[in-house]
């Protein structure tokens, strides 16, 4: 086969590991810059270009792209999806996942458990939004934070009523959240192929912190995860329609309930806890998949 990764981070673990699992088993794989991809859109012979040449036609893209450039990176794989080319994650399926606020309404709509999330345009109704998660302590999180940042945990009704002021008064948007306690600064990642758990690792936060994000100092362990955790990260990375996903979960008392739904989940972290070949299992995934999905797989704009 010959793949195409759409990243931006040749240097990137995740990158290296895929080109590495591609052309372990004898593909052709080659990287490619979906930022400086341009197109030209038109009803006879739509086509993807990239350093002055037309892009060939792939047997399958693997989308690697970046939280900040999700509407070119996804732009750039519609124009391979109008032209059939098979993608392990659609841009439809992307674009879903990225919005956290229709992730999560998605989700809620099928019943997958969820720590209750509120949404409101202004403070008027504070008093409100914050009986509704339960009252203090409380969780803000910004729509558009990343790695933990954004993330404020209020230990008290004067605390949470104070910055979610502030954030108003900043017109930025964010989600008030129920805090769970019980989860004691730790999340488990799913790592979902196809409509299997391939792999899972419980991440937890240092002492004195509540976010478990690497990049927040928490650290990965192997984890064994419940049947009932199985299955809610297998059904909603159904519901956000992606082959490939990262589905981040809380143990909670009333069962696993779901942060975020990942569309470009990272290798390094998930292969150096549990040890698993991740790379090697979305290669040999996109073998099984991509010539049965590709002709059957109706294009979604
Ligand atoms: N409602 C909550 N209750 C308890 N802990 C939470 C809650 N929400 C988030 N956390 C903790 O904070 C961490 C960061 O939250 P979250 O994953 O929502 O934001 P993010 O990591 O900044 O965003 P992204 O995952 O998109 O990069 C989680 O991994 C979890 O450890
Ligand atoms: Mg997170």
């Amino acid at each position: 086969m010959r793949i195409g990764i759409l990243s931006r981070a040749p240097d990137a673990y995740s990158t290296k590991r895929l080109i590495e699992a591609g052309q372990a088993r004898g593909h052709t794989v080659e990287l490619i810059n979906y930022l400086h991809c341009y197109m030209n859109i038109n009803s006879k012979d739509s086509a993807l270009f990239y350093q002055g040449k037309q892009l060939p036609a792939y047997d399958a893209i693997i989308p690697r792209i970046g939280a900040s450039n999700t509407f070119y990176g996804c732009s750039v794989l519609r124009q391979f999806e109008t032209t059939n080319i098979y993608s392990i994650n659609s841009s439809i399926a992307i674009t879903r996942s990225r919005d956290k606020l229709r992730a999560l309404q998605l989700l809620a709509r099928k019943g997958i458990g969820l720590p209750i999330t509120v949404f409101a345009h202004g403070g008027r109704e504070l008093k409100d939004l914050i009986r509704m998660v339960g009252g203090a302590p409380l969780v803000i999180k910004l729509l558009e934070g990343t790695q933990g940042i954004g993330v404020v945990l209020a230990e008290t009704k004067k605390a949470a009523e104070s910055v979610i002021e502030a954030f108003y008064g900043l017109k930025v948007n964010f989600l008030i959240q129920e805090y769970i306690k019980e989860s004691n600064g730790a999340d488990i990642r799913c790592f979902v192929v196809g409509n299997k758990v391939v792999a899972a690792m419980k991440r937890q936060a240092p002492v004195g912190e509540f976010r478990s994000n690497i990049h927040r100092g928490g650290h990965g362990v192997p984890v064994k995860i419940t049947k009932q955790e199985r299955e809610t990260a297998i059904a909603s990375a159904k519901v956000m329609g992606l082959h490939l996903a990262g589905v981040d979960l809380l143990r909670s008392s009333r069962g696993p309930l779901v942060m975020e739904v990942n569309s470009s989940p990272g290798l390094e972290g998930i292969e150096n806890t549990t040890k698993k070949d991740i790379a090697d299992l979305i290669i040999r995934y996109i073998e099984q998949n991509k010539c049965c999905t590709r002709s059957s797989r109706k294009f979604e704009g």
